[in-house]
């Protein structure tokens, strides 16, 4: 019997992912690889949407890649490989833009959100066809599960209405996926400004914990983390956003339950559990640099794993193309 597919797709960042990235997404990947057949894509087509320089793009695509496995991502229990790598995925795409209206299009919030960010004039149209692509993704695995975000939503719609489309249009051919928004995943705030997410864009350099910094500068982040006048540890995300942010790190990092560690720190200052989360840190991010450097060092490697998992995921997604095409009378 088949397991379950999931895919998902992480753009390449530049320097190194971040605390958030991983707690609210990476973690996840891991976790599923043990249960589904999972297929994991380094989407530098989606990275293109913006202006992107070359050999930098090149470099964080295999950074991201490298940063994967050394989260723990196994090439052996699942499938990791670089989005431009497999063809397939710009091929349905442009199936998925001729079913999709301009105004459909049009209602996408993020596209709204991040052309205003970039200057609307400046958008390309490749923004504004990003969601499309990100509906190929999917369909091109059968994917039951997409482990995304509450921000992506809209975009797990679209690929709903499109794949339905699409099989009454042509008959059927795509499955069609369950929402399978991940509820329990911790959201991760700034550590120096607890009301706003963790995010490379809007995270001042103090607050954002990039999982490849050195590991005593990250301690010396977690050590000055903003928390507020009052000295009890207690989760409380609207009146203690700070330390219950530093709770739900520590939570998810160690396994810990909330109430477990709020009763290890009843009576102790702040000072204790900054101090503490800040070692858990230290002995999550020396491992995590020392593995994601081994990959860099040997690129034979990891042009190989890469390889092999393009491989891996064109078998399925050309094989989904291919009755696509067939369907619309290619
Ligand atoms: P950023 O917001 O820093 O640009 P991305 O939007 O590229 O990061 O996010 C990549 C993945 O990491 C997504 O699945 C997203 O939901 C997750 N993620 C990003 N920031 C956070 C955060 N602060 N807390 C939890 N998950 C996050
Ligand atoms: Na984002």
């Amino acid at each position: 019997q088949r397991r379950p597919r999931a895919f998902s797709g992480i753009q390449p960042t530049a320097g190194s992912f971040h605390l958030g990235n991983y707690l609210g997404a990476i973690r996840q990947y891991v976790a599923l690889q043990e249960t589904h057949d999972a297929f994991y894509s380094v989407v530098d087509l989606h990275a293109v949407t913006v202006p992107q320089d070359p050999a930098e793009l090149r470099a964080n695509s295999r950074l991201a890649a490298a940063q994967l496995l050394a989260a723990g991502l196994d090439p052996e229990r699942c499938t990791l490989f670089v989005q431009s790598h497999v063809p397939e995925h710009a091929q349905l795409a442009w199936l998925m833009n001729c079913i999709t209206g301009f105004g459909e299009a049009s209602r996408m919030t993020q596209f709204k959100d991040k052309s205003a960010r970039h200057g609307a004039d400046q958008a390309t149209v490749g923004l504004f066809t990003y969601p499309m692509l990100m509906v190929a993704d999917i369909l091109l695995y059968d994917a039951d599960a997409v482990p995304v975000g509450e921000d992506q939503r809209q975009h797990l719609e679209l690929t709903r209405n499109l794949a339905e489309r699409f099989n009454s249009r042509f008959g059927a051919t795509f499955k069609v996926p369950e929402p399978h928004i991940l509820k329990e995943v911790a959201k991760i705030y700034d550590l120096q400004d607890p009301s706003v997410k963790m995010s490379k864009s809007a995270s001042t350099p103090k607050g954002l914990v990039n999982l490849l910094d050195e590991p005593k500068a990250t301690a010396k982040k977690f050590k000055s983390a903003v928390t507020d006048t009052d000295t009890e540890i207690r989760f409380d995300a609207e009146a203690k956003p700070g330390v219950s942010n530093l709770l739900t790190i520590y939570s998810t990092l160690t396994g810990a339950g909330i109430p477990e560690l709020e009763q290890k720190y009843a009576g102790k200052g702040y000072g204790a559990l900054k101090t503490d989360l800040a070692e858990v840190m230290v002995e999550f991010v020396t491992p995590f640099r020392e593995r994601t450097q081994a990959y860099l060092d040997d690129p034979e490697t990891l042009d190989s794993i890469l390889a092999k998992g393009a491989e891996k995921a064109r078998t399925v997604a050309s094989e989904t193309l291919a009755q696509a095409y067939d369907r619309v009378g290619f």
